[in-house]
């Protein structure tokens, strides 16, 4: 039996009223909290930063929050955001200069690492640095906005990097984040993720939480 976990992504989330959102959407389900910064920069759009996770925690969420920097450079954000109470830091290669050194830095600060690659990111940046890191998050989607379309090509990379990751000895979890909805869940799973990312779906939808996690956690478990 295959069990894939859920990242809400906040995205879509009502952000006049987060921290009760996230309240919500845990106990509807979701397994992690997942928090999308983007810097008007590396993507074409802005988001949030560490003074607003840190309200989060402060609010009384407690649950694994996975941030996804969508930003370019990286190092300078990986403090703020591990102090304002990250659990995960996820970043892509390809916006710093030694991603050796970016992965060491996330994790001197104690969080766990995640790399991030784009719908068009090569697997080659996965070279070298696969015993140090734990997600390896898998865009089906330009990274900048929510509510985009699952790229069909994706799942084949997704299998690839399942049969890379199988041959480590470390755990490393795939994480899907994009455009992931009702239809294409099985086959998302199918093909190796361990964490769907899914914003819109959950959040923009007429169905209360609980009635779609229960929906999307029924299409999941996989004999
Ligand atoms: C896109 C973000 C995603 C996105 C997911 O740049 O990284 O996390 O918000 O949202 P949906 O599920 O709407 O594609
Ligand atoms: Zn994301």
């Amino acid at each position: 039996m295959t069990k894939c976990l859920i990242a809400a992504s906040i995205l879509s989330a009502n952000f006049a009223c987060l921290g009760q959102e996230i309240n919500d959407v845990i106990h509807a389900g979701a397994d992690i909290i997942h928090f999308d910064v983007m810097d008007n920069h590396y993507v074409p759009n802005i988001t949030i930063g560490p003074t607003v996770l840190k309200a989060i925690r402060d609010y009384g969420i407690n649950s694994i929050i996975d941030v996804h920097l969508m930003t370019k450079p990286v190092d300078n954000l990986i403090i703020p955001f591990a102090q304002a109470g990250a659990d995960y830091i996820t970043f892509h290669p390809e916006n710093t200069y030694h991603v050796d050194r970016s992965i060491n830095l996330i994790k001197q600060c104690g969080c766990k690492v995640g790399l991030a690659l784009t719908p068009t990111t090569p697997l080659s940046y996965l070279d070298y640095v696969l015993e140090k890191i734990d997600i390896i998050l898998i865009m089906a989607v330009n990274p900048g906005y929510a509510g985009q379309t699952f790229l069909p090509v994706i799942y084949n990379k997704i299998q690839n990097i399942n049969n890379i990751v199988k041959k480590q000895t470390n755990k490393i979890l795939l994480s899907v984040d994009g455009g992931i909805n009702i239809n294409n869940i099985s086959k998302i799973v199918i093909c190796g993720a361990n964490i769907l990312v899914i914003g819109s779906f959950i959040f923009n939808n007429t169905m209360p939480y609980i009635q779609t996690i229960k929906y999307i956690k029924k299409k999941i478990f996989i004999k």
